[in-house]
């Protein structure tokens, strides 16, 4: 059993990272002969990428997919510790599983993902949970197979996660939910340390993947008919600064732009390293989509403080400008956290002030929630929760009116638009997603699925958009 252990997960040395291949191991491959797995995703994007991974590993062990639980030999949770109703989600769905085990003993369930890697959860899962059969770490999943075949063996409940910093293993198989857009890592981990947040402690020291494993990732996608690529990190703008040679975000960028793919998204941006040249390389390649997700966090100097986020109100809304200014069609979008300790009416109204100035296309919108073994964990919480709640309220009162107004400038106007498939509003409405991630419901025949169309926009609400295909 090597359970979490969060005061050895927060350590960060100038040890090298080490680069492991993949190895898939022939003796476990007919494990899942004849058994299916159910996998549900939490969490962010980076989740569903390791979900992609996780699934074709398993596949490679001859399990195939069900998306019934009630039929699955195997239930697994990929989840999320970013707040505390990710934790309950979680726990609730293991009542269900645990329903499902009294029924069918032989059924493996297990956890991994970020959730796996706090220490709170697992001595949860070991003095309450013991009917549970698998628990591994967000650097553990290449190891899944030999994971699974022990819980199987022993019988009783395998804990496997290390909380190290972690390496990086190349060519881990991997079953992409999607045929024209693919996630492609391009960093892992983080080591800004916002004071609120979880994730370096789960995802350990921030290590960039080599520019040569990324382009020829692309380069495949390319070749097998993808359209977009969505370059991801906790903080891609970092990308590169602990690599060997001189090689940042900006030159990744363009080199990933010359590969050619239709379309190049990167998320998540901090503020603090986001530079000109980036903004520069954003606007001369066609191929590089003018959408920026750039967290704002708090627009009072007092808590960004707190936070730990090393930028103050000015700096945010100076680069705000540039990129607006650089990249007028852009659109830029944000995360916000109300009710962090010691904010008062008047710090939430420089947060209210920030939102006035920039009218993000949209934002996401929290409740702080105190993380275990985070620093804004210990700070007194003097905010009461009706107020936090209602400061959220007026926030998404705001955030919502300023998304209106910014698809309201779309209206009839022809944008291209990468179709998905469809949408759920019903038969024959297909849906995709402008270049600045704005989502569009079409009316049009199925064969345009996988492509991308120029789409009169025709009607426009605060979360989506109505269109027609535009006649050549
Ligand atoms: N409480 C509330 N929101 C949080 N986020 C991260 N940690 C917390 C927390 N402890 C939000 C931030 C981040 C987004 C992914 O989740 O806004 O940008
Ligand atoms: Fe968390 Fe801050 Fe790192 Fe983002 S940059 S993952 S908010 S510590």
């Amino acid at each position: 059993m090597l359970v979490p252990n969060l005061k050895q997960a927060k350590i960060r040395t100038k040890n090298k990272i080490e680069i492991d291949k993949y190895k898939v191991d022939e003796t476990l491959k007919n494990l899942g002969q004849g058994k299916k797995y159910f996998l549900k995703t939490y969490g962010c994007q980076m989740n569903e990428h390791d979900s992609e991974n996780i699934k074709a590993i398993l596949e490679k062990m001859s399990y195939t997919e069900t998306i019934d639980m009630e039929d699955a030999d195997l239930i697994l949770l990929n989840t999320c510790a970013i707040r505390e109703n990710a934790h309950n989600k979680v726990f609730g769905y293991l009542g269900r599983a645990k329903n499902l085990k009294m029924r069918k003993p032989s059924v493996i369930v297990g956890i991994c993902g970020c959730m796996a890697q706090e220490e709170v959860v697992v001595n949860k899962i070991i003095n309450e949970y013991k009917w549970m059969d698998i628990v591994f770490g967000t650097h553990n999943i290449h190891n899944l197979p030999h994971i699974l075949k022990k819980a199987i063996d022993n019988k009783k409940l395998e804990i496997e996660v290390f909380s190290c910093e972690g390496n990086i293993i190349e060519d881990i198989p991997v079953k992409r939910d999607s045929k024209y857009k693919a996630w492609i890592n391009i960093m892992y981990g983080c080591d800004k340390f916002c004071t609120y947040c979880i994730v370096p402690y789960t995802r350990g020291k921030q290590r960039s993947r080599k520019k040569e494993y990324i382009l020829k990732e692309v380069e495949e996608l390319v070749r097998d008919g993808y359209l977009e690529v969505t370059l991801l990190g906790q903080n891609v703008n970092a990308y590169g600064k602990d690599l060997e040679e001189d090689y940042g975000m900006e030159n990744l960028l363009e080199d990933v732009a010359k590969t050619g793919i239709k379309r190049i998204r990167f998320v998540t941006s901090h503020p603090w390293d986001f530079t000109d040249k980036m903004i520069e390389v954003i606007k001369k390649y066609d191929n590089i989509m003018p959408y920026i997700h750039l967290p704002l966090q708090s627009g009072s100097d007092k808590i960004l403080k707190l936070m730990g986020r090393r930028y103050t109100k000015e700096e945010y809304l100076e680069l705000h400008k540039k990129l607006k200014k650089a990249l007028p069609n852009s659109s830029i979008t944000t995360d916000i956290i109300v009710g962090f300790p010691n904010e008062t009416e008047e710090d939430f109204k420089e947060t209210l002030d920030v939102v006035n100035n920039c009218k993000y296309d949209s934002a996401f919108t929290f409740i702080f929630s105190p993380r275990v073994g985070t620093p804004a964990a210990k700070m007194k919480d003097d905010v009461p929760f009706e107020v936090k709640q209602e400061r959220l309220a007026r926030l998404n009162e705001l955030v919502n009116k300023y998304s209106k107004e910014a698809n309201l400038k779309y209206k009839d106007k022809v944008v291209p638009v990468l179709i998905e498939g469809y949408s759920e509003k019903g038969d024959n409405i297909l849906m995709g997603y402008t270049d600045t991630m704005k989502l569009v419901n079409i009316k049009c025949d199925k064969k345009y699925i996988g492509t991308i169309q120029n789409v009169r926009i025709k009607e426009v609400k605060t979360w989506s958009m109505d269109g027609v295909l535009e006649e050549d």
